[in-house]
């Protein structure tokens, strides 16, 4: 399979490398790109150096798979042509996810949605993935009637420029600035831009993208997003109220059945999921797994992913296994 990677330089970039080559995804060409700044450079690719090349060039070698992470405007502008050859664009930017023609994938939730009908698909937003994976189950069996959202998001999510913000303030440095204000020892209730009605952007996915997922363009869903001082991964804070009656014992069995999650639950033991833990990690963690006694079928959830690895790099590369798994492209 020939593979070009959009953004190759990037953070996420630099973790879909490390994916792709922990996945062990078969790949005959690799395409590394980036922005005119990177082309020439190398990158590492199970071992051996990669030249860095325009999107320009990558589209001339027309890949199977092309995964883009180089922000929504380069997607925009480079996705269509990529299809219009037959490649398969697993885009992680916000520029397709919601084209009604496009699916939206958490492959554990809704892999059956990829089809060959559409060339791009879309990667959720990282906060959506770990939200939507811990869920999903719970949707199917009782039904979810709102849901009450507030995360505590990694410096990682906005960035290279972010990540060294905190640790320039840290170290008393002067530097590029990411954030509007100083995030060591701070956080903010703000994830990209403010819209009239006083939701952020990134909250605004975050309601879109579930209700896509889940397939209720009506689920009540309200967002709160904060920025803190962490790097490893998005903690969130998820309240729910349900359609029906529930077992605290079945929530459990069932969060334990699903591919992906892994329970961190004993409150006897100071065991509960965290960024310092999920850091370079698969799966999402779900702890405090509690009743919400303010309503009838209320559940508190605390919800914990590597937003670079479960919330982009490692969903990517997982829709690029389903594309294998469907026979849509050939190893
Ligand atoms: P470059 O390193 O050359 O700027 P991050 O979000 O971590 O800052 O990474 C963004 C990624 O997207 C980088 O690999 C960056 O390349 C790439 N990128 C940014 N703008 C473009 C562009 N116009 N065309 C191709 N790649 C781009």
């Amino acid at each position: 399979m020939v593979i070009a990677l959009v953004g190759a330089t990037g953070l996420v970039g630099q973790v879909m490398i490390k994916v792709l080559e922990e996945q062990q995804i078969p790949c005959s060409k690799f395409i590394p790109c980036a922005s005119a700044r990177s082309v020439g450079k190398e990158v590492t690719f199970r071992g051996q150096p990669h030249r860095v090349v325009s999107v320009e060039d990558a589209l001339e070698e027309k890949p199977q798979v092309a995964i883009f992470s180089a922000g929504g405007a380069t997607s925009l502008k480079y996705a269509e042509a990529f299809a219009a050859k037959g490649t398969f664009v697993i885009d992680n930017s916000s520029a397709w996810r919601n084209d009604d023609s496009v699916p939206l994938v958490v492959p554990e939730v809704n892999s059956g949605t990829i089809n060959t009908s559409t060339r791009i698909i879309a990667n959720p937003n990282c906060s959506t993935i770990q939200m939507v994976l811990a869920i999903a189950p719970i949707h199917l069996q009782y039904g979810i009637k709102r849901i009450v959202i507030s995360t505590y998001q990694s410096v990682t999510g906005t960035g290279v420029k972010a990540v060294e913000q905190l640790f320039n303030e840290r170290e008393g440095k002067d530097g590029p600035k990411a954030y509007p204000h100083n995030i060591d020892l701070n956080c903010f209730p703000h994830g990209g831009d403010f819209t009239p009605n006083g939701y952020t952007t990134e909250e605004i996915k975050l309601v879109n993208e579930t209700r896509k997922i889940l397939g209720n363009a009506n689920l009540k869903i309200t967002a709160t997003v904060v920025r803190i001082p962490v790097i490893g991964g998005h903690s969130e804070a998820i309240n729910l109220e349900l359609e029906n009656d529930f077992d605290l014992d079945q929530i459990y069995s069932l969060l334990a059945q699903t591919p992906g999650i892994i329970i961190q639950d004993d409150p006897s033991e100071n065991l509960y999921p965290m960024p310092g833990f999920a850091e370079g990690k698969d799966e999402v963690f779900v702890g405090r797994i509690r009743r919400d006694e303010s309503v009838p079928f209320g559940l508190d959830l605390w919800v914990v992913a590597d937003n670079l690895r479960k919330g982009a790099a490692t969903n990517a590369v997982q829709i690029a296994r389903v594309l294998l798994d469907k026979g849509f492209v050939k190893a």
